[in-house]
């Protein structure tokens, strides 16, 4: 038996931060939150279901995977081999049109695709919302990244798996883009997963992430309900701040940013200051993203271009939910 499944997945940036787990198994979040899916970056994955393997194989990029990242493959494909009552192990081939474990959400579109692709190969037709439910399991942000536009993730209730997934809150056709600004595309040396953890244990500011985080998400939602991009950014900006606010109180301190970090977030400041809207944010990684009006990315990279080099600066329009592939499209 050799059964195919072969998904695309973009990668999402959040706007309103997940950073924290309550429940750390099932990958349940302290607080709800809300990307942009990215059109710029994606992963793409085949699952083959092949009866004559005795276990799973894990190709990233053409390089089979040693133990540790095919474990972390094959826990998230038994979800789907209990679900399909089929003990069959796969080859699992996967390339990232984004730079990997550098804090521009490679794992995010890793897992959405990768739930796709076992959805095909198994021929599940789990629906979206479902979908979005086991890619949760997979890394969290990656929820998200089942959807496209502006996509909420619900945190759910209690220990309740089925209630924590991602709902399409707006196609984002109104003139959102986002501008990246690579300052590190080197894999960073702490992983969201353990950073996140060591904040919530020892950071004293916490509770109050939680309660702010909250807050950020139902205004922004009223920004988004009233199209209003000046307020999108504003709570897009302070959000993202007092998430890395937060890890800095944790015990040892975490600091994502590079002093080029700063440099990038001071040229943004100038730029808005000089009649341009535009603000960042920035995730567990060095790079900064500027959320942006798509019609004025233009005039905002000629800016950047003072600062940045060309190869440093990426351009995103917003980016579609995951698709299946057809075997003409899959090309690698
Ligand atoms: P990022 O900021 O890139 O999301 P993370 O540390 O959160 O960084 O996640 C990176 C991890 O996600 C990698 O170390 C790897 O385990 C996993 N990953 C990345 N790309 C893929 C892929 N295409 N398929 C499966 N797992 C992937
Ligand atoms: C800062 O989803 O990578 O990008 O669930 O442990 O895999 P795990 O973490 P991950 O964390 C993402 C953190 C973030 C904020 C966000 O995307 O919401």
């Amino acid at each position: 038996m050799k059964n195919i499944g072969r998904c695309r997945a973009h990668t999402n940036i959040a706007l309103i931060k997940y950073w924290g787990k309550r429940n750390n198994e099932l990958f349940l979040p302290m607080n709800s939150s809300l990307s942009l899916t990215l059109d710029a970056f994606y992963t793409d994955t085949s699952v083959t279901l092949d009866d004559t393997l005795t276990e799973d194989v894990f190709y990233l990029n053409g390089i089979k995977q040693d133990k540790t990242e095919t474990t972390k493959i094959n826990r998230f494909l038994n979800l789907f081999r209990e679900t399909a009552k089929d003990n069959t192990f796969a080859k699992v081939e996967s390339y990232n049109h984004v730079p990997t474990a550098a804090g521009l959400a490679s794992s995010a579109s890793a897992f959405a695709a990768l739930a796709g692709a076992a959805n095909s190969a198994w021929k599940l037709n789990l629906d979206k919302q479902t979908l979005s439910t086991y890619a949760r399991q997979g890394s969290g942000s990656s929820t998200r990244s089942i959807y496209g536009g502006l996509v909420e993730w619900n945190m759910g209730e209690g220990n309740l798996s089925e209630t924590s997934h991602a709902i399409e809150v707006d196609d984002a056709s109104w003139d959102l883009g986002m501008i990246i600004i690579a300052i590190n595309k080197q894999q960073k040396k702490l992983s969201s997963r353990v950073g996140m953890r060591q904040t919530v244990d020892t950071s004293p500011f916490y509770p109050v992430w939680v309660t702010e985080a909250k807050k950020d998400l139902i205004d922004i939602k009223q920004a988004i309900h009233e199209k209003d991009f000046i307020r999108l950014g504003e709570i897009t900006e302070s959000n993202g701040m007092k998430m890395h606010a937060t890890m800095l109180g944790a015990t040892p301190p975490i600091s994502y940013w590079e002093p080029d970090s700063v440099k990038a977030i001071n040229k943004v400041k100038e730029i808005r200051n000089n009649g341009i809207p535009c603000y960042v944010t920035m995730d567990a990684g060095p790079n900064v993203k500027v959320l942006c009006r798509q019609s004025q990315m233009s005039d905002i990279l000629n800016k950047l271009e003072e600062s940045f080099t060309n190869d440093q600066l990426i351009c995103s329009k917003v980016g579609e939910g995951i698709r299946e592939l057809t075997d003409e499209e899959w090309s690698y």
